[in-house]
């Protein structure tokens, strides 16, 4: 055993492997991930719409994460200002997430090719081949969403040239599958291209499990939220200090004859009042007072608008707090470079105390 890999004991008289030896084995475990999107770490900020502007993105960036922009419904020209402006505070690597049924997706794929926007991230449904194409002939790494295993042998195939996969326990439009068991189904299937894992991951010791179970990396959202460098509404930030993760739920769908995407959210009156307004919406198509059409449109905009209020107004009673399971362990606001050096000192520390032991 060479000296520098030798135990020792910690203040709690724990056997601890020393830290560097620890964190060149996270590094290692690391390495596909980061090399891929050129980050120090393999830690991917997850785009999350109104939250992931420029001042998170190069927060994460600069504190040796991978930033990610929420395009969200933004036009063309506003995302190409948001990009500079992330140009403006970091020369390290972000990337940029579109909305696939954004209607002027094309046009969106140009503005980050035109700032030289390294990774593109489509979300919100399998992304058209024309898309992926148009981003990778302008020199862009694509980025796709798999939830199941079958969709992300085709979004390979399509070119695709990393995966994540989301688990249930995320916050934000979630699926219906645990990262517990998309993991186990996907990772051991998948090994063309990096596969980061996202959805419910609070903690080191966590991402070291996904990194040994083949995942290139991760993907966090609700942990960065209340970074400092977060423009959330201080409201909005305390509810997420304040929040556990019982209380972090999907939707509730009334009627399955209208459907409602599941999104992950704190329960508030608006959540209450979804479910007042899906009842009323019900009773007047019962009544033939609105066309099936009209009725599905009417629940589908309660939430127009909603997770601006809340994270921009603050309005943490009526607006969307879209939020993951792992917001029990948002505890405090502080430097984004703070939660990723103690996530990634879990990690060491979970490899640390294995060796030691
Ligand atoms: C407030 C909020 C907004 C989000 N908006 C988006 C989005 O616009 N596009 C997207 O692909 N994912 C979005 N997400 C999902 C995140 O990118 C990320 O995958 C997710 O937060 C990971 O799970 P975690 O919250 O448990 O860490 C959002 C999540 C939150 C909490």
């Amino acid at each position: 055993m060479a000296m520098d890999a030798l135990p020792t004991m910690t203040a709690a008289g724990e056997a601890a492997h020393p830290p560097a030896a620890a964190r060149a084995e996270l590094d290692r475990l690391m390495a596909r991930g980061a090399a891929f999107l050129g980050s120090r770490y393999a830690v991917m900020g997850g785009a999350m719409s109104w939250v992931s502007e420029r001042h998170l993105v190069a927060a994460l960036s600069n504190a040796g994460a991978f930033g990610v922009i929420a395009n969200g419904a933004m036009e063309p020209d506003r995302l190409a200002e948001e990009i500079a402006g992330t140009q403006a505070l970091t020369d390290k690597p972000f990337g940029v997430n579109l909305i696939t049924m954004h209607p002027r997706l094309d046009a969106l794929v140009d503005a980050c090719l035109a700032a030289r926007v390294g990774h593109i991230v489509f979300a919100g449904g399998i992304p058209p081949g024309a898309a992926i194409r148009r981003a990778k002939e302008g020199g862009a790494k694509v980025v796709c969403f798999a939830p199941a295993l079958s969709l992300a042998k085709r979004l390979v195939r399509a070119g695709a040239d990393a995966l994540v996969i989301e688990g249930s326990e995320a916050g934000g439009h979630i699926g219906p599958v645990s990262l517990n068991v998309l993991a186990q189904e996907i990772l051991p299937h998948v090994t063309e291209v990096p596969v980061f894992v996202a959805g419910g991951i609070g903690r080191g010791e966590a991402i070291l499990a996904f990194l040994e179970m083949g995942a290139a990396g991760v993907q966090l959202g609700t942990r960065f939220v209340c970074a400092n460098e977060s423009i959330a509404h201080p409201r909005f930030k305390h509810a997420f200090i304040r929040g556990a993760a019982r209380d972090a739920v999907p939707t509730v769908q009334l009627d399955e004859r209208f459907p409602v995407i599941p999104v992950r959210a704190l329960q508030n009156a608006g959540t209450r009042r979804f479910m007042d307004h899906q009842a009323a919406v019900l009773a007047r198509f019962t009544a033939g007072e609105v066309s099936k059409e009209a009725a599905q449109l009417e629940i589908e905009h309660f939430w127009a608008g909603a997770l601006r209020r809340a994270v921009i107004d603050g309005d943490v009673e009526n607006g969307s707090l879209m939020a993951g399971q792992s917001i029990g362990m948002v505890t405090r606001e502080e430097p984004a470079a703070a939660i990723l050096e103690e996530l990634m000192a879990q990690a060491a520390a979970a490899i640390s105390a294995r060796r030691g032991g």
